[in-house]
């Protein structure tokens, strides 16, 4: 049977280009995006795959929306991918961040994605695949900070990456295994253009962290070459 994926955050960059890679394998593909009418990028998949591609609205901080998902989505999710996210605003030395910004970013990169989790578990219990990723980011991980700054998004991807590790844990009875991804620094409106690398090797390599993920490395943080980055 063909393997169902849902991914979030798919008008453009990572997402964007996750939904052409696994629809091109033969996938059933559930978009959800805030506003797939505006994505060219996604209305164009849509014309070439029609019904192996459903388009499904969503903003991941709207909890209607999030529930809205169950009724939308009505098979076995194999593959749950939690992609969207926001940076927030950059170069703010730790003296002027402020609150409602950063507030907002844990809003979008970690409370949001547990929601969308509660609402599609049971399908990926249901599924034959019982998995489950998070795009997070090396920048979450206090191993390897060397620079400092970036005190919203650094801390945002690290309560991800806590999120992760527990539903790993939480969730191995049911027989679903979890990841955490950093996808590389990627060529996408949020990467920007000194990025090192492109959408498409970028989720080639991670396309194969998750052909890989098990119950036995569940619960890892997974550079897109398959390495394991330090918390
Ligand atoms: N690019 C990199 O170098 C890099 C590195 C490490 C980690 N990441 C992570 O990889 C993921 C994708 O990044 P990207 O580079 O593809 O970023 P991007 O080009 O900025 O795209 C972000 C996507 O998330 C969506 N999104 C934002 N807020 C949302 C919300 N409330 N509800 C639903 N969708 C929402 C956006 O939709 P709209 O079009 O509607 O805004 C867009 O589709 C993010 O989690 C990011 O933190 C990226």
């Amino acid at each position: 049977m063909e393997k169902v994926v849902v991914i979030t955050g798919v008008s453009r960059g990572l997402g964007l280009e996750m939904c052409k890679q696994y629809l091109a394998s033969g996938a059933k593909v559930y978009g959800c995006s805030r506003s797939p009418e505006r994505s060219q990028g996604l209305l164009e998949l849509k014309r070439a795959f029609g019904s192996q591609f459903e388009l499904v609205p969503l903003d991941i901080t709207q909890p209607g929306m999030i529930q809205n998902l169950k009724y939308v989505i009505e098979a076995p999710v194999d593959i749950l991918i939690n992609n969207a996210g926001i940076y927030g605003p950059a170069g703010l030395s730790w003296d002027q961040v402020t609150s409602d910004p950063w507030m907002e970013v844990m809003q979008v990169d970690v409370v949001a994605q547990l929601m969308v989790v509660q609402a599609l578990v049971e399908k990926v219990a249901a599924s034959g695949d019982k998995k489950i990723l998070f795009m997070s980011s090396k920048m979450g991980s206090m191993g390897d900070n060397q620079k400092g700054g970036s005190y919203i998004y650094r801390s945002a991807k690290a309560a991800l990456n806590a999120v992760g590790k527990s539903l790993a844990i939480d969730l191995k009875a049911q027989g679903i295994s979890v990841g955490l991804l950093h996808p590389g620094w990627v060529l996408t409106d949020m990467g920007g253009p000194n990025a090192l690398i492109t959408a498409d090797t970028s989720v080639s390599g991670m396309r194969k962290v998750i052909d890989n993920l098990s119950l036995k490395n569940s619960g890892q943080f997974f550079s897109y070459d398959g390495s394991v980055i330090p918390w």
